[in-house]
């Protein structure tokens, strides 16, 4: 039984709201530049014109999502003739769905949900803004989850092509996508008329990341909760992941950590037990957003290295069995699991390098001269326990 417990009234949560992930802060700063560039674009639909499409790009955590919620919020206070619809394409990862959630957006309910066709439900949502003379605008958000079977290209396309298909219609796309490098190319037909204006979301910088958390923790915490010392035990951690959520989270888990000791205010050990779930959100999230191959290569090294702690074990420790992770013995195993070959090898080994996943260093080796060794940057536990079965 532990000696200290906080009473049912007593917490360190002024508004307990402000650390969840859905949560459109109030203050919204360090991205004024992409922010204008979004007003920018969203503003022809003021004057009754089409507005420009958008693409807003940049690694997790990086507030694009908050962005245009922010944007669409200050559009919808200005604009009565403009409907916008936000999609998670991770949610809604079909045409079909994603015309459906689009269609709630604009009537309030989903469409009847059997025998309904696609084109039905597009008939019907143009009609709608036609007959209502409204402007609407689609947020696709994590549009990279749209990128298997070209669904992405059907999706744009029919949206962008719905002024031909139902005259008057007028239909502006935001594109959000989570990714350092643009591997997707849109199909060509595609591709000429989405044209978008590029939004790129950097990664914060440290003391960007320290200005939000500290904002954040003073509207959310009472005051006291939170020292400036353990502020920037929290701001090392969410600056070295690279996500502003790991920050979010690691305040809320901390909080939490500090509550089940009874304490007012939050320790630096509290922070540390937080971040061992805490960046395991992060990781799940990215390992959620990557494709098969990029999946099939950390697996082959979670596998290698769980293998060869096995062994060390067995072995009493006396001897250590040798895991090869060169980039040239990964590819072997890489390329008989997924039939794929080198060039595709190595683009994913970049990637999963700069989204920080592994680490691919030059090692010299003697008589085999230089050679890649790959290493994962998180547990093999961790890498295998946050992958999630693919849904498609
Ligand atoms: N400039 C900012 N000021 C305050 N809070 C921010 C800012 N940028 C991001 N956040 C917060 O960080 C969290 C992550 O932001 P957001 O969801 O917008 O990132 P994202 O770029 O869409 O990430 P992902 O690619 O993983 O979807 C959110 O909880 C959001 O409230
Ligand atoms: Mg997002």
């Amino acid at each position: 039984m532990p000696g200290k417990t906080l009473l049912w009234d007593q917490t360190l949560f002024r508004r307990g709201e402000l650390f969840e992930f859905d949560h459109v802060p109030e203050h919204f700063a360090h991205r004024d530049s992409q922010f204008k560039s979004l007003i920018f674009g969203v503003r022809p639909a003021l004057q009754g014109m089409r507005p420009l499409n958008m693409l807003c790009v940049g690694p997790p955590g990086t507030g694009k999502t908050t962005a245009v919620r922010k944007a669409f919020e200050e559009l919808c206070e200005h604009a009565s003739g403009v409907i916008t619809a936000h999609v998670n394409c991770q949610a809604s990862q079909t045409r079909y769905t994603i015309f459906s959630q689009i269609f709630h957006s604009l009537i309030g309910h989903a469409p009847p949900t059997s025998g309904v066709s696609f084109k039905k439900i597009l008939d019907e949502i143009a009609k709608y803004l036609v007959g209502n003379e409204k402007i609407l605008i689609v947020a696709l958000d994590d549009i990279n989850y749209l990128f298997h079977e070209k669904e992405a290209d059907n999706v744009l396309y029919s949206l962008l092509r719905a002024h031909e298909t139902h005259p008057g219609t007028k239909i502006g796309v935001i594109a959000i996508l989570s990714d350092d490098s643009l591997s997707y190319v849109f199909d060509p037909k595609v591709g000429s008329i989405f044209l978008p204006e590029e939004i790129l979301f950097p990664r914060y910088a440290w003391d960007e990341i320290k200005s939000i958390l500290s904002d954040r923790a003073k509207l959310g915490f009472y005051p006291g909760v939170l020292s400036p010392d353990v502020l920037d035990v929290i701001v090392d951690y969410t600056s070295e992941a690279g996500d502003l959520r790991v920050g979010i989270d690691l305040l809320k888990r901390s909080a939490l950590n500090a509550e089940e000791r009874a304490d007012t205010s939050i320790s630096e050990d509290d922070v540390r037990l937080a971040y061992k779930k805490s960046r395991m959100l992060h990781l799940s999230r990215m390992i959620a957003s990557l494709g098969s191959g990029e999946q099939a290569i950390l697996i082959i090294l979670a596998k290698r290295a769980e293998a060869k702690e096995q062994a060390g074990k067995e072995g009493g420790g006396k001897e250590v069995v040798k895991t090869e992770q060169t980039a040239g013995d990964l590819y072997a195993a890489f390329h008989e699991s997924t039939g794929l070959g080198y060039t595709r090898f190595h683009a994913m080994l970049h990637k999963l390098a700069t989204l920080r996943l592994i680490d691919a260093e030059i090692a010299t080796e003697g008589v085999h001269g230089r050679s890649r060794r790959i290493t994962l940057k998180y547990g093999f536990g961790d890498v295998l326990g946050a992958m999630q079965p693919r849904s498609l």
